[in-house]
């Protein structure tokens, strides 16, 4: 099986050769940081309309996390174009932190559609070090489809739990590996390396759940899903969120 992987990759690597000529010669990221903001904002829409109730369902209890200000501060991280905006609470003071600087107008869209929140900033930074947030000052961090992204899982849940105040939570929906057992993990192991170029940095085969389990979190509720989405490769899913 090992073998047939390596070799459907090769082939799936030899169609994509131009992708991996612009990588080689240092233009394809510059090239993904722009495209890709254009890219989510048409996915997110279908993502959300696919998702809408699983996200109601998982937001649904935000409000219990309200810290001692009586304001809710929530930091999204790895925003993107602020897709989970219209889930938040009303008065919900939100920073947004993201690596990518090209996703800022596609924030100010979103929150001029999203009146009910009060927006505090735009940090461009990545996950794994936020040092512009202060220790212990957010009530809550939302994370969705981006562990699958982010250069180094443990690091980022480390600094999630930083920025957190004892008791926040840490809410998350991520798509992650299917079970080994399965043709569609067999496909999500052949275009993983392709699928890594073309979505800035996406990973089909992550098993994310074995991150969040270890991070040192005082409870976890996480369940599996199997997502009803078109996209076969992305439907198995975790969701859930972690109390500091
Ligand atoms: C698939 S998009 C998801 C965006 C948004 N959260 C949503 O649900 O639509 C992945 C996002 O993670 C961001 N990202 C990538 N690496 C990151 C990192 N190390 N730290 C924080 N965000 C990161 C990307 O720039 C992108 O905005």
């Amino acid at each position: 099986m090992a073998l047939t992987v390596f070799i459907l990759r090769l082939a799936v690597c030899i169609l994509a050769f131009p992708m991996y000529l612009l990588d080689f010669l240092g233009l394809w990221n510059w090239i993904c940081k722009q495209w890709f903001p254009y890219f989510l904002a048409r996915f997110t829409v279908m993502y959300n309309k696919q998702m809408e109730s699983k996200k109601q369902e998982l937001f649904s209890n935000l409000r219990e996390f309200t810290g001692p200000s009586g304001k809710l501060s929530l930091l999204e991280l790895g925003c993107g174009t602020g897709a989970n905006f219209k889930f938040y609470p009303s008065g919900c003071q939100v920073t947004c932190v993201d690596p990518n600087p090209s996703f800022e107008k596609f924030l100010i869209k979103s929150i001029a559609q999203n009146r009910h929140l009060q927006f505090e900033r735009f940090i461009v930074a990545a996950g794994e070090n936020m040092h512009q947030v202060a220790t212990g000052s957010i009530d809550v961090v939302v994370c969705t489809l981006v562990l699958c992204s982010v250069k180094n899982q443990e690091q980022i849940l480390q600094e999630v739990c930083r920025v957190l105040r004892p008791g926040g939570a840490f809410y998350f929906m991520e798509h992650v590996a299917d079970k080994p057992s399965t043709w569609n993990y067999f496909w999500q192991q052949v275009l993983d390396p392709v699928w890594h170029l073309l979505f800035d940095g996406c990973n089909l085969t992550r098993e994310s759940w074995k991150a969040l389990e270890q991070a040192r979190f005082s409870k976890l509720k996480l369940q599996h899903l199997q997502a009803p989405l078109s996209w076969e490769l992305v439907r198995p899913h975790i969701y859930g969120y972690a109390v500091k």
